[in-house]
């Protein structure tokens, strides 16, 4: 009913409006008046988080897109060793697991099957396991050792929107905790990423708060077959995302691609008028990555493809090669997916409503997937 839905059109829409408050709500009482972590309810002791020599996240679709993220961060901020992998995948090829891997489940729902059975696999080969999940009991926590609760609210759109926010939220204190608890080199860089952590509400309100040019650009596009999304770094599974919430919204033809990799092959797909997202990490830190992406972008525009660039505020450098520009604000490159994939949802979001799609029910598709 529209009480339901809070007055917006789609539950979506509520969802996404939702973010800055999911996102707070999963960093309440976890960060210390001192700027440490808290995560006592993570039930594995600190002594066996020191054993960990590696950690394997295993998740689908959009959680699968937070693990990927997360490994940046697991790895700069503890250098344990990250994999990530598609939990349909996961078990059937043998993984390497034993009592030092430390198996990392994300699940909005809790009930997925393949992330079931992949933990149950990793649990049988002795491995702790932890869950990142959106819903309390559910059957994915109450198998595994412990969980950390997003405390993002149900989320009833079959698109996941706010529940990833909160999943890169609690994939960011995992791996501050683990950098905690094991004394990492970057003592530092971590105090600094926990207050950046709990001012990420008020810039997700801000991004919020511009997002009425990437509606009105999503519509002009309605008629397109196909939509490119290109990023570097953390940027590249903001790309995915932004693709599959295309996919699965408006039906259209959506690929991601690590920028880096256009020559390899993609960038014989750019053709006159060929709408591509790119995502621009930082100028700042690491401003190598930068300037590699902002060639990038000249080249596919030489090409004649529709730049829509999402940029961080007072970058100037991309300018010239946006035909498009979304202005995001400035955070540390790795949170940067927190703020960056918002406008991507916005723009699936009015692409799917400018086509007469389903927004909360896109075709084909259930919100939870609870057959292998
Ligand atoms: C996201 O928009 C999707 N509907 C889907 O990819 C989803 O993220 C995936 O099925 C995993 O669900 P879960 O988080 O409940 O395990």
């Amino acid at each position: 009913s529209a009480a339901e839905k809070g007055g917006y059109d789609y539950f979506m829409l509520k969802e996404i409006a939702e973010q800055p408050k999911a996102v707070a709500d999963t960093l309440l009482g976890r960060i210390d008046p001192s700027g440490s972590l808290t995560l006592d309810e993570v039930r594995i002791s600190p002594s066996e988080l020191r054993e960990v020599d590696k950690v394997v996240i295993v998740a689908c679709g959009t959680a699968f897109h937070a693990g990927l993220i997360a490994k940046y961060a697991i790895e700069h901020w503890t250098r344990i060793p990250c994999e990530v992998e598609l939990a349909s995948e996961f078990r059937y090829r043998d993984p390497i697991l034993d009592g030092r891997s430390l198996v990392i489940a994300i699940s909005q729902s809790g009930e997925t099957m393949d992330t079931l059975m992949a933990l149950r696999h990793a649990r049988e080969q002795g491995s702790k396991v932890l869950a990142i999940c959106n819903t309390n009991g559910s059957t994915i926590p109450r198998e595994s050792d412990a969980v950390l609760y997003t405390h993002a609210g149900p989320e009833v759109a079959v698109a996941s929107t706010k529940a990833f926010l909160t999943q890169l939220v609690a994939c960011y204190l995992v791996a501050l905790y683990l950098g905690q608890v094991r004394g990492t080199k970057w003592g530092d860089e971590v105090h600094a990423v926990i207050k950046d952590l709990s001012r990420i509400s008020d810039e997700v309100e801000r991004v919020l708060e511009t997002m009425e040019p990437v509606r009105a650009l999503a519509r002009t596009l309605a008629a397109k077959n196909t939509v490119l999304f290109l990023g570097r770094h953390v940027g590249y599974p903001v790309a995915l995302e932004g693709a599959l919430k295309l996919k699965e919204l408006a039906y259209m033809h959506a690929e991601g691609f690590a920028a880096g990799e256009l020559k390899h092959g993609p960038i014989a797909l750019i053709e006159e008028d060929l709408p591509v997202v790119v995502v621009v990490p930082s100028p700042r830190g690491r401003s190598l990555l930068h300037d590699k992406i902002v060639s990038n972008i000249q080249e596919i525009r030489a090409r004649g493809a529709r730049t829509i660039v999402i940029a961080e505020e007072g970058d100037e450098t991309v300018v010239p090669y946006a035909d498009h520009l979304i202005r995001i604000p400035a955070t540390p490159t790795l949170l940067q997916p927190l703020v960056a994939t918002v406008p991507l949802q916005v723009f699936a979001c009015e692409l799917a409503t400018a086509r007469g799609n389903e927004v909360d029910q896109p075709r084909n598709l259930a919100k939870s997937v609870t057959v292998e």
